[in-house]
């Protein structure tokens, strides 16, 4: 192949060219992404540097990856990298990939639990999580908060070792803070000995009713794990679940704060009113203005 053949600018073109096909929505982003990826470069050097030729490998390995993103495989997953709040995760096949959405439930995590700070001055906040994944929300918390000690709970060893790295890649967001991230690797919060009642709960935990996983995305259904998308029959076991177990875990004027699926506030609205433990509830909204987020109080608000 001639060198104009094989410059930054001419194999973005080509590339985008061929996932316009499969990728419509992205193809010359989803390009550019991998490319950078492969480089080792920011995309704006892309364009700085759009006569550079790529060597052989670089050029295999390019086409290998546009190959992979052609038959609906997440960037995510190609590049092992996914930005969630202002942090840069590791991700693998075996975790959900962070979504925007969920940064919905981090921002209202942060405002209750500051509310909670001003409250208690000086005090630890004690916060479990279920469901872990990349470890995105406890991580996202601990680069807003100060003085957390947060138990994040995942049920998969592979899982919780992808976790373990962004923890450490993001060190300086627990020391410096005086935060306490702990990963336990466990089947829902069965048999955990939290060191006293907790201050909250958090969680995106799995909601997608098992029938409906093969209707989603090709992206989500055929890529992602399902262990992380799998609600059960009417996507609600983890909310049923803690609905029933969570009032033992909390304290008196704890919260518990859920991210929920786009259409299930009705569902859990009337979910809710078999656990007479919990007093109030209320939905917000994500940026599209669909419930996203569910924040339910052992007392009345
Ligand atoms: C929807 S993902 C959320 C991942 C991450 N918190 C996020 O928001 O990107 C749900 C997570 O729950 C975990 N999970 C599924 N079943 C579980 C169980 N029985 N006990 C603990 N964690 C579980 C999955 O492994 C997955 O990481």
């Amino acid at each position: 192949m001639s060198n104009e053949h094989s410059t930054i600018s001419s194999l973005l073109r080509s590339a985008t060219a061929q996932l316009e096909e499969t990728n419509p929505d992205s193809p010359r982003l989803d390009s550019e992404l991998l490319l950078a990826h492969v480089l080792g470069c920011s995309r704006l050097d892309l364009f700085l540097k759009a006569d550079q030729p790529l060597n052989g490998d670089e050029q295999s390995t390019f086409k290998e990856l546009v190959r992979q993103r052609s038959t609906g495989n997440p960037i995510a997953y190609l590049t092992g990298e996914k930005g969630f709040w202002s942090l840069n995760l590791e991700v693998s096949k075996a975790t959900l990939i962070p979504r925007p959405d969920t940064e919905t439930l981090v921002e209202a995590a942060v405002d209750h639990i500051r509310k909670w700070q001003n409250k208690h001055p000086g005090n630890t906040c004690l916060i479990a999580e279920l469901g872990t994944g990349t470890a995105a929300i406890p991580l996202a918390l601990c680069s807003e908060l100060n003085n957390l000690h947060i138990i994040s709970v995942d049920c998969s060893t592979e899982i919780l070792e992808v976790a373990a790295r962004n923890v450490r890649r993001h060190e300086h967001l627990l020391k410096n803070r005086n935060n306490k991230l702990e990963l336990a690797e466990n089947d829902l919060f069965s048999g955990i000995d939290f060191p006293s009642k907790l201050d909250f709960i958090v969680s995106n935990p799995p909601y997608i009713p098992t029938e409906k996983i093969a209707e989603l995305q090709t992206d989500v259904s055929e890529f992602e794990p399902h262990i992380a998308l799998d609600g059960g029959l009417d996507g609600l076991f983890f909310y049923r679940y803690l609905l029933d177990q969570a009032p033992g875990f909390l304290k008196k004027d704890g919260e518990m704060l859920l991210e929920i699926g786009y259409d299930q506030q009705t569902d859990l609205t009337s979910l809710q009113s078999e656990f007479p433990e919990w007093e109030s509830s209320c939905f917000l909204p994500d940026l599209q203005g669909n419930a996203r987020v569910w924040i339910i109080n052992k007392e009345s608000a």
